[in-house]
């Protein structure tokens, strides 16, 4: 038997700590939690996916009577990515969750699914993409969305 400890980097940050460049994607995702559709959760994710062309691609959760037809922020955002400008790797991702009247203290977890999604953006484009996760009382960065997923599912392991 072999014990392995898988290990992840992550780093908060105060608002004031963030680049300019950072913050302006954060801030798009704090905005797009108004066009979140959640009439079931009431829980308002937004997400902002910056291009290396410099164009931030929108995105907010979608939900459905049926439930699982919904779609969480973060994918709606990169799957818009994809659709609108195929050829633009995704360089940062942000998040920011609302729910009760404000944003939450801490980050928000993206799902396991939206992890996923974010490791094949960053195998598709061959570059790393930079998470961010915006609270009230910090903003979790994350240097590539394989931080987020260790042990990763990728086009590679189709091979055998
Ligand atoms: N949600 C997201 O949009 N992103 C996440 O990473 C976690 C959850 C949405 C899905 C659903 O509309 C609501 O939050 C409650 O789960």
């Amino acid at each position: 038997m072999k014990e392995y400890n898988l290990t992840a980097k992550m780093r908060a940050y105060s608002w004031d700590e963030l680049t300019d460049e950072q913050r302006k994607v954060v801030a798009v995702a704090k905005e797009q939690t108004q066009h979140s559709y959640c009439p079931y959760s009431g829980f308002h994710v937004g997400a902002g996916a910056l291009l290396a062309n410099g164009e931030i691609i929108r995105g907010a959760n979608q939900e459905n009577a049926a439930y699982p037809s919904g779609l969480c922020a973060e994918r709606t955002a990169l799957f818009a990515a994809g659709a609108q400008y195929p050829e633009q790797p995704v360089t940062k991702l942000a998040i920011a969750c609302f729910t009760d009247g404000h944003f939450t203290k801490e980050p928000g977890a993206p799902c396991g699914a939206c992890r996923q999604v974010m490791l094949e953006t960053e195998h598709r484009y061959g570059g790393k993409m930079e998470v961010l996760l915006y609270g009230e009382d910090a903003t979790y960065v994350f240097d590539s969305a394989a931080d987020l997923l260790p042990l990763i599912f990728v086009s590679e392991n189709l091979k055998g």
